[in-house]
């Protein structure tokens, strides 16, 4: 979500490469255009809200988003951020919106989300009738739907049992624990306490299914390398970064992207070398790397010029997959550092398998009546933020039967 502050200072250019980015980036347009039905009315039983930051749908949207954004505490803190946050967001707003009228004109993320949320419902109804009909929310942070929104609208609809199932397959107290705070606050907020039973699928970044589809895809893409370069390729898994004030205090993110890594690769059979690298550093503070730009030039002068980006840490495509990934590291860079084939691993999207796991994530989740993992309950060390705590209480001692 960073691109959105640091791919705004870099220089964009479109230019004739050897890459094979642009016939996905046109193909990940016209699925947009074809925005699914939306789910029946029938009175759900079960709320699946699905958690995500969100991305603004045009061009229009993308102050309020990058307003927002800003505003959150959860992910960055400013000085006198009342102030200095929408001020930033105005300020960002032209070069944000060049990004996105690159790759069509608005994120796509709605529209994915919403095909992945019907193909859950679909199978959860089916694996576990007692719990159904279940219904999908979208909760997004910084766009509409927003969770606030989402939540509004299961109360609504009589929502019994309510699921938080955060779209962050790797925890980071900035994307998912800003979720969960944002629920909490909801609630804080009101007199009223929650008339929904909640639970939160807060990590899944090691679910064989996941790990299948990732695997799948970078199969997939190896494949469409010359024969003769196959076994040549380096594999970059590209995560967001995080500036090292805050995986110093303790965010689980960086050991989370890595297990994730580690099981593809496992279920690869090792097949090719690799790195873990992260995207989207910006300012001058410290940030997690090695950078994925860096790392892409340090290959190439090594002689390493046969590339594949995996982008590990979101399951849709986004900005920084289409933008960051596609423009500026697959054809800028790409061919600036003379590679022979750069290429990127389709995002989760619209695979079934992916589908699955989420439908099997929430089956087993239900069953086992947990209403967080463990692992939520503990704080980051150097956690300074005292809703981070109230929100962990909230949902451990949610009553579920
Ligand atoms: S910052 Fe991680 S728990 Fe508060």
């Amino acid at each position: 979500m960073m691109a959105v502050f640091g791919s705004a200072g870099r220089l964009i250019q479109f230019a004739r490469s050897s890459v094979s980015l642009s016939v996905r980036r046109r193909s990940t347009a016209a699925a947009f255009a074809q925005t699914p039905d939306i789910q029946d009315n029938r009175k759900p039983k079960t709320g699946i809200l699905m958690l995500n930051m969100g991305g603004p749908e045009k061009l229009s949207d993308v102050h309020d988003f990058l307003r927002r954004l800003f505003m959150d505490t959860d992910l960055i803190q400013l000085p006198v951020q009342k102030q200095l946050g929408p001020l930033i967001a105005r300020r960002r707003t032209p070069k944000i919106q060049e990004q996105y009228s690159k790759i069509g004109g608005g994120s796509p993320i709605k529209h994915w989300t919403s095909m992945q949320g019907e193909g859950m419902v679909k199978l959860l109804d089916e694996m576990s009738p007692d719990t159904a009909p279940h219904k999908f929310y979208i909760g997004f942070r910084y766009v509409h739907p927003l969770t606030e929104e989402a939540i509004e609208e299961m109360e609504k609809d009589g929502v019994e049992r309510a699921v938080a199932f955060t779209q962050y397959p790797q925890y980071s107290c900035s994307t998912t624990g800003s979720s969960l705070n944002a629920i909490y606050r909801y609630y804080s907020n009101r007199v009223d306490s929650p008339k929904m039973r909640w639970s939160v699928i807060d990590r899944w970044p090691t679910h064989p299914l996941l790990v299948e589809c990732f695997a799948e895809h970078v199969k997939n893409e190896l494949l469409k390398f010359p024969e003769d370069k196959r076994d040549d390729v380096v594999i970059l898994f590209s995560a967001h970064s995080l500036p090292m004030a805050v995986v110093n205090r303790g965010d689980p993110y960086p050991q989370e992207v890595g297990a994730t890594v580690q099981r593809v690769m496992e279920r690869l059979g090792h097949c090719n070398p690799y790195r873990l690298v992260w995207q989207s550093r910006v300012g001058p503070m410290q940030w997690l790397g090695p950078q994925t730009d860096d790392v892409i030039k340090g290959l190439c002068e090594r002689g390493k010029k046969n590339i594949l980006l995996v982008p590990i840490a979101f399951t849709s495509d986004h900005i920084e997959t289409l933008h960051e990934l596609d423009i500026e590291y697959g054809q800028v860079l790409g061919q600036e550092c003379g590679v022979e084939n750069i290429r990127r691993a389709e995002s989760l999207n619209g695979n079934p398998l992916f589908m699955q796991a989420l439908a099997d994530l929430v089956n087993s989740h239900l069953k086992s009546n947990m209403s967080c993992s463990r692992q939520l309950t503990l704080r980051c060390p150097m956690c300074t933020n005292p809703t981070c705590g109230e929100t962990k209480a909230f949902f451990a001692n949610q009553t579920l039967s």
